[in-house]
């Protein structure tokens, strides 16, 4: 096949990850905007290069035209989560969607690889509708916490860098570091409810914040200059003291403040 029906046949596997990454980003933002948790931390995509196309086919023996209906991570998505339970709803949220279908799953965190590797795989059809046709392809999505993503990208570039002969001393502290990020993980569930909460805490006082700013932008433009001073300097004193309950009674009196202008003006 030549190079450039190559970058071609890749076209559907660009438009998955780019389409999926952006999908998944967006649930972050409604978890934010809502002020709830999310279980996902950040996500990242990537299309496998057509050199590493070719190798893996080399190593798996895959005739290189069959390798696009073989290899099954062309199109990869890794989700990185903070806490390991939260990898587990992940997965079931996959699921549950009505875009994609899990296809199968390896549980590398139940059962760890003989490397030390910890993730949880997935794969998914997924249909995308390109310029010239309309296909479903297999994408390979990757969970793991921060500290298993740790872990890999360091292992990773090591068997990179040994061209995966990585000598038995650095093996062994491979292995002792794994351990730890175990561990590590463990710590973090332990306090796991604090971190969410305050983390949540400052989401929601961010939200109210721009609420506010908003609606006082809006009022700006039709109220009294006294009453706007009035508005913005009771605001600044709420947000000094963190004072939410009235902040968020704030927040309503001047959203209140807006929709009757809004409706003086409809009824001119
Ligand atoms: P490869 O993709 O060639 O590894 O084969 P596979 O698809 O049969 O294996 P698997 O599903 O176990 O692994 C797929 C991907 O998981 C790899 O491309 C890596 O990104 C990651 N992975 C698996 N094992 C390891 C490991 O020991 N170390 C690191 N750093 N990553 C791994
Ligand atoms: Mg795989």
């Amino acid at each position: 096949m030549k190079l450039r029906l190559w970058k071609e046949r890749l076209h559907p596997y660009e438009l998955a990850v780019k389409e999926l990454v952006m999908k998944l980003q967006f649930v972050i933002k409604e978890h934010m905007d809502c002020g709830v948790y999310c279980p996902i931390e950040k996500v990242n995509g990537r299309v496998k290069s057509i050199s590493s196309i070719l190798s893996k086919a080399e190593r798996k023996g895959i005739p290189v035209d069959e390798v696009l209906d073989r290899i099954e991570d062309i199109a990869g998505i890794r989700i990185i989560c903070q806490f390991e339970e939260d990898i587990y709803q992940v997965v079931e949220y996959l699921r549950s969607r009505t875009d994609m279908k899990v296809t199968s799953e390896i549980d590398y965190i139940a059962h760890p690889k003989p490397s030390g590797y910890r993730s949880y795989h997935i794969v998914i059809e997924y249909q995308v509708q390109t310029s010239f046709e309309s296909c479903t392809i297999p994408v390979e999505i990757q969970i793991r916490t921060l500290a298993m993503d740790f872990w890999a990208v360091v292992e990773h570039s090591l068997q990179y860098k040994y061209e995966e002969k990585i000598p038995d001393r650095i093996r062994r502290r491979l292995m002792t570091s794994a351990e730890a990020v175990i561990s590590l993980d463990e710590e973090m569930t332990a306090i796991r409810d604090d971190i969410k909460e305050a983390q949540t805490a400052f989401h929601k006082k961010a939200n109210l914040v721009q609420d506010i700013m908003n609606s006082l932008g809006v009022l700006s433009k039709t109220v009294a200059d006294e009453k706007l001073i009035t508005l913005q300097n009771r605001f600044f004193e709420l947000y000094n003291q963190g004072n939410m309950e009235e902040l968020k009674q704030l927040r309503d009196e001047v959203d209140l403040l807006c929709k009757m202008q809004l409706q003086e003006k409809l009824n001119l």
